[in-house]
């Protein structure tokens, strides 16, 4: 059965894969840290006899056959790519779970009529190339040319080139779209990364609906001049526009309701000298909500501001969507067999939204998902504390090896 020693051990190995030892888990896709990853998942699943294989958009699979063959999957996993300084759990704890469960379904000899896939997720995050889900979106949208090559990390790297030099093709990035119909069920388990389970001494968050998110790339351009000599009327400092505009957005998502929230939390100004007034300054905007009306209208209040904002300080811009994804509910059925499933083994749960962004959001349009949470201490995520207790992972992953049957038999 499921073996919290194994679960332990998988996520130590895995969190010395890191860019920055000592200070998180640095793990963006398609590097080497992200190949020793996939290296260890890969051998791990063979180990146990699953059929591994990388789809066309580079998401890892660990396949066990069922006795239908051409019958839809069960699928089950999570990410491995990490934010920068990230915590050893995001994404890699649903990865170890769904590969125990499947240690677990080999020893019980359980054969299943549908086949039952452990999927590594590429690029969830978008830390590397700033719009994240690439994988699952791989998988139920396909992925345009244009992201594969106009989308670039800090190096300037585009997504296309970063495969390529990953041994994959990104020509070929379209095969990875699963027809529809053929996904039973997708499962993700994951941390919490919040405080609600800790602090009510809940073991298990069965996820009912996740946000909508968007993601935008602001660039505004001013005029680069020299810092000592420009007397301040005549100035169009670009950093001093982005400033307005970025506390402009805090007041926006707090006005907008207590289940909206909105980030900026990347900057970048050019040309990024303390005597030369700031020429130009991109930063991203995050903004979540529950209800797609809600987003829209952020969106809108945010853009006016902008746009009001640059036309009073002579100054241009150009705005740049990276990600929206609508707000999405999980399938009933899902809740209710896991939480059967809860109360049969007598582990407490509750019901609850998801702030976070999670493959599961996208894979909810191609089969019906299911979203499981685990207490983060703390309630802390994307930062080196992140922790959550192995024993905890396991009674997930318990709770999912029985939905796992109860799906695929
Ligand atoms: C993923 O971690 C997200 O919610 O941005
Ligand atoms: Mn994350
Ligand atoms: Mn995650």
């Amino acid at each position: 059965m499921i073996k919290v020693e194994r679960i332990r051990k998988d996520l130590e190995t895995l969190a010395r894969f890191t860019a920055t030892p000592g200070k998180g888990v640095t793990r963006m896709a398609f590097t080497p840290e992200e190949r020793q990853a996939r290296d260890y998942l890969e051998q791990e699943m063979r180990s146990i006899g699953l059929e591994v294989y990388t789809d066309a958009a580079g998401n890892l699979f660990g396949r066990r056959a069922g006795r239908e063959p051409g019958a839809p999957v069960v699928m089950l996993g999570s990410h491995i790519d990490s934010v920068k300084s990230g915590g050893p759990f995001d994404g890699a704890a649903g990865v170890v779970a769904a590969l125990e469960i499947a240690r677990a379904l080999q020893e019980l000899g359980k054969e299943t009529v549908h086949p039952i896939e452990v999927v590594v997720m590429t690029e969830e995050e978008g830390a590397r190339f700033g719009s994240g889900l690439y994988g699952s979106r791989a998988m139920v949208d396909g992925i345009s040319p244009e992201e594969m090559t106009g989308t670039f990390d800090e190096e300037g790297i585009s997504k296309a080139e970063a495969m390529r030099a990953f041994g994959l093709d990104p020509d070929r990035v379209r095969e990875a779209v699963r027809k529809p119909g053929s996904v039973k069920a997708f499962l993700e388990l994951h941390i919490e990364q919040g405080p609600i389970l800790e602090a009510a001494g809940t073991k298990i968050g069965i996820v009912e609906s996740i946000v909508g998110i968007k993601t935008i790339f602001v660039t505004i351009n001013g005029s680069a001049d020299h810092a000592g000599t420009t007397p301040m009327p005549m100035r169009r400092d670009a950093l001093v526009g982005a400033s307005q505009v970025i506390t402009a957005i805090n007041r926006i998502a707090r006005e907008a309701g207590e289940n909206t929230v909105g980030t900026v939390g990347m900057l970048q100004v050019k040309p990024g000298s303390s005597n030369v007034v700031p020429a130009e300054v991109k930063f991203s905007i995050d903004f979540r909500d529950g209800k797609n009306e809600v987003i829209e209208r952020v969106e809108r209040e945010i853009k006016k501001e902008l746009a009001a904002v640059c036309e009073a300080a002579n100054l241009t811009y150009t705005w740049e969507e990276a990600l929206a994804v609508p707000p999405v509910a999980t399938e009933p059925k899902i809740i209710d067999i896991v939480a059967e499933a809860a109360r049969r083994r007598n582990i407490s749960y509750r019901l609850m939204p998801s702030g976070a962004g999670h493959d599961a959001m996208v894979m909810a349009r191609l089969a019906p998902v299911g979203l499981l949470f685990v207490p983060s201490r703390g309630g802390k995520s994307h930062c080196p504390e992140e922790w959550t207790d192995y024993e905890d992972i396991a009674l997930g992953a318990e709770l999912y090896l029985d939905a796992v049957l109860a799906l695929a038999q």
